[in-house]
C-alpha cells in the first residue's frame, strides 16, 4: 500500500571544490572526473533515472557549467558523428542528454550540505523529493535509491541509506541511532553528524541517498551552523525525527566513496573489471 506521495524529482549537490583531487580539479568540476568511460555524476543521475526519476536538480556553484553541458543536447557533435559514421557515438551523445531534464539551482556560498539541499526549494515545490550525494557511487541490482524509495512509499518519512562502517571511521559521516523494525529496515531515533568516536550512537552511518519530505527545508532554515560552521542536513533530519517518523534503509549493494584517492581508484577497478572490452585487458595485466 503506497502511504506517501510519488517522488518524481532528485536534488543532485554539485557545488563542491573538489579540493581532494587538485590540481585536476583546478578548472574541471570534480563531478566530471572519468570513472572508466563516464563521468562521475552520470552514475547518480542513470541511478536516479533507473529508480523512476525524470527530473534532476543540480545545486551548482562557480565553474560547473560542464556538467550542465553534458548533459545537454549537442546537436552538432550528433550529426558531425553521423557525417563521419560513427552512428554508435552519436547514440551514445544523445542518450546522455535524454537520461533526465536537468535543471540547476546555483549554491552562492559554500555553507553546507543543508544549505545546499535549502537552495533547490523553490524547484522541488512542496512534494517529496530525492537526494543524491555524486561522490558516492553505489552498484547494485536493484538501484539504491530504489530500494529507498520503495520504503518510502510503505511508510512515508523521510528515508536514509546506510551501512555500518568500521568504528574508526565513524567521526567522517552522520550517525544514527536505530532501532530494528524488519529485515534491512530501522526506524531512526536521532542523528548526529560526524561525532566524536565516544559519542558515536552506533556504527550505522548515513550514506549518501537521501528521501526527504518538503518540510525539511523549513527545518533546514531554522537549523544553525553546526560542525564545521555549516548547515548540516543531518541536524535539520535530527529535528525531524524528534517528532517524525524517519527510516533507514541498509541497502544491499556495493559503495564506493569516490571522493577520495583511494576510493575512486577501487571505483575504477571494480566497474572496469565489469566493462566489456577491459574485462580481459586488466585479467591480462594483472597475470603479466
Ligand atoms: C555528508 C553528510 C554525512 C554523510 C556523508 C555521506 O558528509 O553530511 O552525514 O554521512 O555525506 O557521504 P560529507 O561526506 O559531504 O562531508
Amino acid at each position: 500500500m503506497r502511504v506517501s506521495r510519488k517522488v518524481r524529482k532528485a536534488v543532485i549537490p554539485v557545488a563542491g571544490l573538489g579540493t581532494r583531487f587538485l590540481p585536476a580539479t583546478k578548472s574541471m568540476p570534480k563531478e566530471m572526473l572519468t570513472l572508466v568511460d563516464k563521468p562521475l555524476i552520470q552514475y547518480a543521475v542513470e541511478e536516479a533515472r533507473a529508480s523512476g526519476i525524470r527530473e534532476i536538480i543540480l545545486v551548482t556553484g562557480a565553474g560547473k557549467g560542464a556538467i550542465e553541458a553534458h548533459f545537454a543536447p549537442n546537436r552538432e557533435l550528433e550529426r558531425e558523428l553521423m557525417a563521419r559514421g560513427k552512428q554508435a557515438e552519436a547514440r551514445a551523445v544523445r542518450a546522455v542528454s535524454r537520461l533526465a531534464r536537468v535543471v540547476s539551482a546555483r549554491q552562492k556560498r559554500p555553507l553546507g550540505l543543508g544549505h545546499a539541499i535549502g537552495c533547490a526549494r523553490d524547484l522541488v515545490g512542496d512534494e517529496p523529493f530525492a537526494v543524491l550525494l555524486p561522490d558516492e557511487i553505489i552498484d547494485a541490482r536493484v538501484p539504491c535509491l530504489r530500494q529507498l524509495l520503495a520504503a518510502h512509499a510503505q511508510r512515508g518519512g523521510c528515508v536514509v541509506a546506510t551501512q555500518r562502517v568500521p568504528r574508526a571511521d565513524l567521526s567522517s559521516y552522520g550517525v544514527m541511532k536505530v532501532e530494528p523494525l524488519r529485515r534491512r529496515l530501522f526506524r531512526v531515533r536521532g542523528l548526529v553528524e560526524k561525532p566524536a568516536l565516544n559519542r558515536a550512537p552506533s556504527n550505522y552511518a548515513i550514506v549518501g541517498r537521501y528521501v526527504l519530505e518538503p518540510e525539511i527545508f523549513g527545518l533546514i532554515w531554522r537549523t544553525p551552523r553546526g560542525r564545521d560552521s555549516e548547515i548540516q542536513l543531518t541536524d535539520a533530519l535530527a529535528r525531524y525525527a524528534a517528532d517524525r517518523p524517519m527510516y533507514a534503509v541498509a541497502f544491499s549493494g556495493r559503495r564506493f566513496d569516490a571522493g577520495s584517492k583511494a576510493g575512486f581508484l577501487k571505483a575504477t577497478l571494480h566497474f572496469a573489471a565489469k566493462h566489456p572490452e577491459l574485462r580481459r585487458v586488466l585479467r591480462r595485466w594483472r597475470q603479466s
